[in-house]
């Protein structure tokens, strides 16, 4: 399997590929590889010829310096996992320089609000970082297919809002949620937890899943309220925020609409390490 330290290098392998008439997918990680980063990897060789996956911890999208530093990153065991996949993968680890030179900066950008919403009001100019380098990326590797998770369901909103006001040539495919079988979204902090946490952790999802039938009947301010009281009461895991939202606008839902698709997102503090999950709720 050929890994890639630099944007050269990955430019003249696309173009060898598109001269040959191949379909290029293209998966972005921040590598601590898992089985929901693979699931992603999996839909793309199934509708590629070849699939790029990129392994960065991008700086720019990490408005809390320890959370950045303390950022699980495992290269060799990414890429020993990555090759026993398949030959048609290619994997694309850049140093900080190679993407922004020494400029490590973000650009500005405005997405019809989305970026304002829970993680954009809780992680300030997260979304900026992630545009910024999910867009040098795109232009890098110049995939026909990119394939991002449910799991951050706002930046897969924000990657498909970019690509339209950009005029990207690239479909966007959105992917489901992979969980522990405790119901526990996947995801690379969660080797941070401690097991005391890590057994707490299912709970959050167990809230989520209540909460959705409890949305069938009641409003969202009670469910709202119903979740706030969940956490206040636990010992271990503080409550960030519960917002129940239009799935499209991401708007916080005042009432209910049979025509509109609604979503619920979460964001909990488990020792320190802050996890997110969302579920849909009709
Ligand atoms: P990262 O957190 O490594 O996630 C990479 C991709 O894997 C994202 O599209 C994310 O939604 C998806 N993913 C993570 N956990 C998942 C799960 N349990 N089920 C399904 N998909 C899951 O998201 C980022 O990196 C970065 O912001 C990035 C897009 C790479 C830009 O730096």
């Amino acid at each position: 399997m050929k890994v890639f330290k630099n944007k050269q290098a990955v430019s003249k392998a696309v173009l060898e590929l598109k001269s040959t008439g191949k379909s290029i997918g293209f998966v972005p990680t921040m590598g601590a590889l898992h089985k929901g980063h693979l699931s992603l990897i999996q839909q793309a060789l199934d509708d590629n010829n070849a699939v790029f996956v990129s392994i960065f911890v991008n700086p720019t999208q990490f408005n809390n310096q320890e959370d950045l530093k303390k950022y699980p990153r495992d290269l060799n065991a990414d890429v020993a996992l990555l090759s026993s996949l398949s030959k048609a993968v290619y994997v694309y680890a850049p140093t900080v320089n190679d993407i922004y030179g020494t400029d490590v900066v973000s650009s500005g950008f405005n997405f019809d609000g989305l970026e304002a919403e829970m993680e954009g009001a809780f992680r300030p100019g997260h979304f900026d970082g992630v545009a910024t380098v999910v867009k040098r990326f795109f232009d890098i590797v110049t995939p026909d297919n990119a394939y991002f998770g449910k799991k951050d369901y706002q930046q897969l909103l924000i990657i498909k809002k970019l690509v339209k006001a950009y005029d990207i040539p690239v479909n966007v495919i959105g992917c489901d949620i992979l969980r522990e079988p405790s119901g526990l979204a996947m995801s690379s902090r969660n080797e941070r937890l401690e097991p005391m946490y890590l057994q707490a952790a299912p709970f959050i999802y167990k809230t989520l899943l209540t909460a959705k039938t409890k949305f069938g009947t009641k409003s969202a301010n009670v469910v709202v309220k119903w979740v706030q009281n969940q956490f206040k009461s636990h010992e271990l895991l503080e409550l960030e925020y519960f917002t129940i939202a239009d799935a499209e606008t991401l708007k916080p839902v005042k009432r209910k609409s049979n025509k509109k698709q609604y979503r619920a997102f979460i964001a909990v503090y488990a020792d320190n390490i802050r996890l997110i999950d969302n579920i849909a709720l009709n």
